[in-house]
């Protein structure tokens, strides 16, 4: 690749980074090693004492890993990335990065369930608290903040309600009050929404989703412009942690980012069919998709994201019962928790993936208990709409 010139989002998802191999091969070697070796002690030393620069120890540093780092970093607009052995080892670093005991942090109220677990109960074992509130409202970010808060915590679009939060105006409220942003992006992927470019301080993934987009990977990510933030996270706490990636995830990962922004076409188009599918269904009472014009944060979305992604949340008509015997009736489509992958997957997060919040409460946190995810994937939506309306039949006709 010709790194004086600019190129298109889908030749850097394939060759940013890339490195001449000895062998010529196409593919970059998987370095499945713990270790590094020195010739001798005096190139020990030099290596430790920093004279010379060399991989010593996977934990520190793998040229698998660093070539995922590098790649993904790019497609995000950040100077470099760290890997992490999965979403929540990335959240959970990059939250202590920021916050120390006697700091508070700002978070939307509505997050992927074990990362509320970690604001909610464990990071408060340390002294940091978390103020949860609804980010839609601006108002409420400006009241929010004391001069306690470090950090200001969101996904957006988030999960499972896919409420948007304006990522621009909310880092102007941050900044001003001396307070960094923290977005997840795991859901929108760089294909779609690019948190650094409206004023977020870092971001972060899941990779284990769409960045691997096969099913096969736990992966985390966390990325930035500030190059000695980067540094400081990779070094003070990814690697003091210790919650380094294996190699291979990092070579699944380079491989599937190749087709990440294909598989997110195809993923959104998905997405767009079950929405307006369900939305003219009788037996829907609710349909969550940012596409639709009528969503409350469209608009922001229009402004903030190329695409809309391929996640959807709905509610069925009567009792919990119906989403449940829903998802016993899906044949194509697979009960299972995560997203991104292939394979069409449905959950209900109120009794999966997102126990951790107070159940009586759920409407304080933008979803319900009976609230059901799609997570489209990438067979043709003919086929996805036939089982979906199978499904229903069997609930409502019986
Ligand atoms: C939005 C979001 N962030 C973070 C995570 C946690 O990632 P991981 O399971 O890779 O630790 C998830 C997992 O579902 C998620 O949906």
């Amino acid at each position: 690749m010709d790194k004086t010139k600019k190129h298109h989002f889908d030749t850097l998802s394939i060759h940013a980074a890339e490195q001449e191999d000895q062998n010529q091969s196409l593919n970059p070697p998987i370095y499945m090693t713990s270790t590094f070796t020195f010739t001798d002690l005096q190139q020990a030393e030099d290596t430790f004492s920093f004279k010379r620069r060399a991989y010593v120890y996977t934990r520190g540093g793998n040229p698998t890993i660093n070539l995922f780092e590098q790649r993904l970093a790019t497609l995000e607009n950040g100077v470099d990335g760290v890997a992490f052995s999965s979403g929540m080892a990335a959240i959970s670093s990059v939250v202590m990065s920021f916050a120390a005991a006697g700091d508070s942090l700002v978070a939307h109220r509505n997050l992927y369930g074990s990362t509320f677990g970690f604001l909610n109960h464990l990071i408060t074992n340390y002294g940091v608290k978390t103020k949860f509130i609804n980010m839609t409202d601006l108002n409420a970010v400006e009241k929010a903040i004391t001069s306690e808060t470090k950090l200001i915590y969101l996904e957006t679009p988030t999960n499972p309600a896919l409420e948007i939060i304006d990522i621009e105006a909310l880092a102007k409220i941050a900044h001003s009050n001396g307070v960094k942003v923290v977005v997840d992006n795991t859901f929108a992927t760089p294909v779609f929404q690019r948190p650094l470019d409206f004023g977020a301080d870092v971001v972060l993934h899941s990779a284990t989703k769409y960045i691997s987009g096969h099913g096969d990977v736990i992966g985390g990510f966390a990325t930035s412009k500030d190059f000695d933030y980067v540094q400081k996270l990779k070094f003070g706490y990814m690697c003091e942690l210790g919650g380094v990636m294996s190699p291979f995830n990092a070579w699944l990962l380079l491989r599937g980012m190749k087709t990440l922004g294909l598989r997110m076409e195809r993923h959104e188009k998905n997405a767009r069919e079950i929405a307006n599918f369900l939305r003219n269904r009788p037996e829907v009472v609710k349909v969550s998709y940012p596409g639709f014009e009528d969503h409350p944060g469209h608009d922001i979305a229009s402004r903030q994201m190329e695409g809309f992604g391929g996640i959807i949340s709905f509610e069925l008509k009567g009792p919990r019962e119906n989403a449940e015997s829903f998802v016993r009736n899906l044949n194509l489509i697979k009960l299972a928790v995560s997203l991104g992958d292939a394979e069409t997957l449905v959950e209900v997060p109120a009794m999966m993936t997102h126990r951790d919040y107070p159940e009586e409460e759920l409407h304080e946190f933008g979803f319900s208990s009976k609230t059901v995810r799609i997570s489209a994937g990438l067979e043709h939506y003919s086929d996805l709409l036939n089982d979906i309306e199978n499904s229903l039949d069997k609930v409502y006709r019986q």
